[in-house]
C-alpha cells in the first residue's frame, strides 16, 4: 500500500480554510467508485478504508478533492444508487467510524471530501416505502412517493406511458393492496426498486435537509446531487410529448422549473456551514442555458459539463462546447467544469478509438482537460489509462441496463472494473496481498497497468497526470473562466490553440495530420514528443502540447 504523507502544505492544501478561497471554481476533483477503488477486507469489494489506505496515491497525484460514489446501505440493485438509509454506511464498505477516520484523513492529506447524494428516489427497501407499501391508498405514508390509480379496465394500465431510463419498460410498477388484489401505481424513473419520491411533501423535504446537516456537520466538503433535475413532476403526470427534451422546462419530469426552489435551499444550508461547502449537479439537460440556470449565484456551484463528455475527438466540435460552456456558464458566474469519463459511460480511450490510438488520444485529452479555465473531474483509472472491459462473462455482468435490455445494452459494468495496483497476480493489489478477489474480473492484460508499474515509467499515463497536475497548481489560478483562442486556431484542421492569463498556452492537433506550428513559447509538457527547442516545432497527430509565453502576454478575452 502506498504510505506517502501528507503533501507539503500549498495555498490549496489546508483543508478546511476560514477564508473564502473559491477553491471549487478550479479544483481537481478525483471520482471513487468505492465499489472498485481499494479493498481493504479481502472480500472483492472496494471499501472506505481502502481509499483511506490509499490517500497517499491520491495526495501524490495531485488532486484537490475526492467525490465518492454512494456508500450507503443499499440492497446494491443499482450500485448505491438505491439508498436504504442516508444516513450511515453499508456494511460492505464499512462504518461510520471508518467514514470519520476516513475525512479526517483526507483534511490531512489536503483533500476535500465530498459525498453522493440521491434524491430523486429511495431503494425500495428504504422504510418510507416499506409503510407505504403496508398503508392505504391516500395515506400519508404513501403520499411521500408518486402513487396513483392506473388507467383502463380495472386500472390495470399505467397512469401514463413514461418509460423508465433503464429500457426494460414503463416507470410504474403496480402494488398489491391489502386483499391481494392489484393496487395502485407507483413512479420509478429508472428501475422498480428506486421509486421516486415526491418532493412537493414537507417531510421528504425537511427529512433530506437533516440528511444533508448530517454530513455537513461531520465535515463534509460537498455533495454530488443524483438527478438533480428530475425531483419536480407536473401535476396530474401528463404525457411525455415525442422528440428531443424541450429546453423550457416543459417536460412532465425532467428539468422542470420548479427543481430551482428546492436547490436554492439546499444552497442556503450549504451556506450557513464555514469553509465553503458545495454541490455539484448531476442534470442532463439540453441546453448550456438550461445547466446555467443550475449554477445561479443562490443555487449549486458546479455541475457536470456532460456536452464535454459526450464529444468525440474532435476540434471543431470541442471548440463549440469549450467556448460555449466557458460563455454560458460565466454568464452566471459559474466556472465550466470538464469531465472525460464516469462510472457511466463507456471509458474515453476505448470512446476515442482503444489501441494505442485510443491512448495517445486519450494522454492529448487529459492535458486538454487539465488546461481549460474552471474545475476538472479524473475518473478513478483515467490516470492509468485504463480501457472499457468489453469482454466482461455474461454471469458477471450487474447493472440494471444489462439485465433489463436482456442483454441486448452490454450496460455500465465494463467502466466499472476494480483498479489494478501493482503485482501481476489477482487482483493486481486491489485487495490485500492474501486476497485474488474482485467483485467484477480484471482482464489479465491489467498487470502491465498497475499503478506500481506506471509509476517506475516516466513515460506511463500516471506520470503524465502526476506531472500536469504538479504544474497546473504552479500555473496563474483560471477560476475566472478566461480563455482567448488564439488566430492560429483551425478548428477545421484539427488544430486549437488557446491562451490563459499569464502567458499559459495550450496547442491541440486532433489529427488526423501532423502540424509543422510556430512555437508559442517553453514548453512545459506535452502529451506525445516534440522539439520543444525548434521555432518551428512539429506537433504530432493526437497530441497536446503546454506552453509558457516567454512574453508573459496577459490579454485575455472570453
Ligand atoms: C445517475 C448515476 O450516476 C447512475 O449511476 C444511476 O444509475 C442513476 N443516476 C440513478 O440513480
Amino acid at each position: 500500500m502506498h504510505t506517502s504523507g501528507p503533501p507539503a502544505a500549498d495555498s490549496r492544501s489546508v483543508v478546511p480554510q476560514d477564508e473564502p478561497t473559491g477553491w471549487w471554481r478550479d479544483a481537481v476533483i478525483y471520482q471513487i467508485y468505492i465499489r472498485s477503488f481499494a479493498d481493504s477486507n479481502g472480500d472483492g469489494i472496494g471499501d472506505l478504508q481502502g481509499i483511506r489506505s490509499r490517500l497517499g496515491y491520491l495526495a501524490g497525484l495531485g488532486v484537490d478533492a475526492l467525490w465518492i460514489n454512494p456508500f450507503y446501505p443499499s440492497p446494491q440493485v443499482d450500485c448505491g444508487y438505491d439508498v436504504a438509509d442516508y444516513r450511515d454506511i453499508d456494511p460492505a464498505y464499512g462504518t461510520l467510524s471508518d467514514f470519520k477516520e476516513l475525512l479526517q484523513d483526507a483534511h490531512a492529506h489536503g483533500l476535500r471530501l465530498i459525498i453522493d447524494i440521491v434524491p430523486n428516489h429511495t431503494s425500495s427497501q428504504h422504510p418510507w416505502f416499506t409503510e407505504a407499501l403496508a398503508a392505504a391508498p391516500g395515506s400519508e405514508a404513501r403520499d411521500r412517493y408518486h402513487f396513483h390509480p392506473g388507467k383502463g379496465e380495472g386500472g390495470n394500465l399505467p397512469p401514463n406511458g413514461w418509460q423508465s431510463a433503464f429500457g426494460g419498460g414503463p416507470a410504474w410498477t403496480r402494488v398489491t393492496d391489502d386483499s391481494g388484489r392489484p393496487g395502485q401505481w407507483y413512479l420509478h424513473l429508472f428501475t422498480p426498486e428506486q421509486p421516486d419520491l415526491n418532493w412537493e411533501n414537507p417531510e421528504v423535504r425537511a427529512d433530506f435537509e437533516k440528511t444533508l446537516r448530517f454530513w455537513l456537520d461531520l465535515g463534509v466538503d460537498g455533495f454530488r446531487i443524483d438527478v438533480a433535475n428530475a425531483m419536480i413532476k407536473a401535476p396530474g403526470y401528463p404525457e411525455m410529448v415525442d422528440g428531443p427534451d424541450p429546453d423550457d422546462g416543459s417536460s412532465p419530469c425532467w428539468d422542470r422549473d420548479d427543481v430551482h426552489h428546492i436547490h436554492r435551499s439546499w444552497r442556503h444550508v450549504l451556506d450557513s456551514y464555514p469553509g465553503e461547502r458545495i454541490a455539484v449537479a448531476e442534470a442532463w439537460v439540453p441546453t448550456v442555458q438550461r445547466l446555467a440556470m443550475y449554477l445561479r449565484p443562490d443555487e449549486l456551484h458546479q455541475a457536470f459539463n456532460f456536452d464535454y463528455l459526450k464529444a468525440e475527438w474532435s476540434a471543431p466540435q470541442l471548440h463549440r462546447i469549450i467556448s460555449d460552456s466557458v460563455t454560458g456558464l460565466g454568464a452566471v458566474g459559474a466556472p465550466a467544469t470538464w469531465v472525460l469519463s464516469n462510472h457511466d459511460v463507456v471509458r474515453h480511450l476505448t470512446r476515442f478509438g482503444g489501441g494505442t490510438v485510443g491512448l495517445r488520444r486519450a494522454r492529448a485529452a487529459a492535458l486538454l482537460m487539465l488546461a481549460l479555465p474552471g474545475s476538472a473531474y479524473v475518473y478513478q483509472g483515467d490516470e492509468l489509462g485504463l480501457p472499457e472491459v468489453t469482454e466482461l462473462p455474461d454471469d458477471a455482468r450487474q447493472d440494471p441496463v444489462w439485465l433489463r435490455s436482456g442483454g441486448a445494452n452490454p450496460g455500465r459494468d465494463g467502466c466499472r472494473v476494480p483498479l489494478p495496483w501493482a503485482g501481476r497476480n489477482a487482483s493486481y493489489g486491489f485487495g490485500p496481498a492474501h486476497s485474488d478477489r474482485s467483485w467484477l474480473p480484471q482482464p489479465t492484460s491489467w498487470a502491465d497497468l498497475t499503478v506500481e508499474k506506471q509509476e517506475a515509467d516516466p513515460g506511463s499515463m500516471l506520470s503524465l497526470y502526476t506531472q500536469a497536475l504538479k504544474l497546473r497548481r504552479g500555473l496563474p489560478r483560471a477560476d475566472d473562466g478566461t480563455l482567448e483562442w488564439t488566430d492560429t486556431s483551425a478548428p477545421d484542421s484539427g488544430l486549437l490553440v488557446f491562451r490563459r492569463p499569464g502567458g499559459f498556452i495550450c496547442t491541440v492537433n486532433f489529427g488526423p495530420q501532423d502540424i509543422e506550428i510556430e512555437r508559442p513559447g517553453d514548453l512545459l509538457l506535452s502529451s506525445s514528443p516534440i522539439d520543444g527547442t525548434s521555432p518551428r516545432p512539429l506537433l504530432r497527430a493526437d497530441t497536446t502540447a503546454w506552453w509558457s509565453d516567454e512574453r508573459g502576454d496577459t490579454r485575455t478575452q472570453q
